[in-house]
């Protein structure tokens, strides 16, 4: 009787796991980590200036990343629908990165409307340079 109750309690919490990874796997409510392990760490102070521009490495590590936390409001592929601003129209140069990294790690609000959710608990300076070098990868139409 016993037995059977714990089983049947185990068979309920194995058949509740592929629901549960599922809704991880999706990624596209929660920010997700990015795994910056291969890329060169930058320390806590943060850069004015892309440091991987044009890495591949770092490249490959942003085109999951973006996947991950920005393509369901950029566009998939940095594609914009026109929903939210189309990330290959900045430029690559000082202004537009430091820009860039800031608006990533604070997200947009205006009058209490959050247009886009803050990165600063989820994502490293790597992880943004990251998705920084893969956007301006990106061709423009
Ligand atoms: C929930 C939707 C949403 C998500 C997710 C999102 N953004 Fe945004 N983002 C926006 C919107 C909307 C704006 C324009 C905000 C405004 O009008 O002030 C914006 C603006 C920006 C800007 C400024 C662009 C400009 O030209 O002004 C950058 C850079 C940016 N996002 C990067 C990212 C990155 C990188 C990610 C993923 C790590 C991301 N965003 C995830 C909605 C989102």
């Amino acid at each position: 009787m016993h037995a059977a109750i714990r089983f049947l309690t185990a068979a309920t919490l194995f058949a509740g796991l592929p629901a549960l990874s599922l809704v991880h796997a999706h990624g596209d409510v929660q920010p997700q980590p990015v795994d910056v392990s291969t890329l060169r760490p930058l320390g806590e102070a943060l850069l004015e200036e892309n440091p991987y521009r044009g890495d591949p490495e770092a490249i490959r590590v942003g085109t999951s990343g973006y996947a991950q936390n920005c393509a369901r409001c950029h566009g998939l592929q940095a594609i914009s629908g026109g929903m939210s601003p189309d990330l290959r129209e900045m430029d690559s140069d000082k202004e537009n990165d430091k820009f860039y990294l800031s608006v990533t790690l604070k997200g947009r609000a205006r009058n209490g409307k959050v247009y886009m959710p803050p990165y600063k608990e989820t994502l490293s300076q790597e992880a943004i340079w990251a998705i920084r070098s893969y956007t301006e990868s990106r061709p423009k139409e």
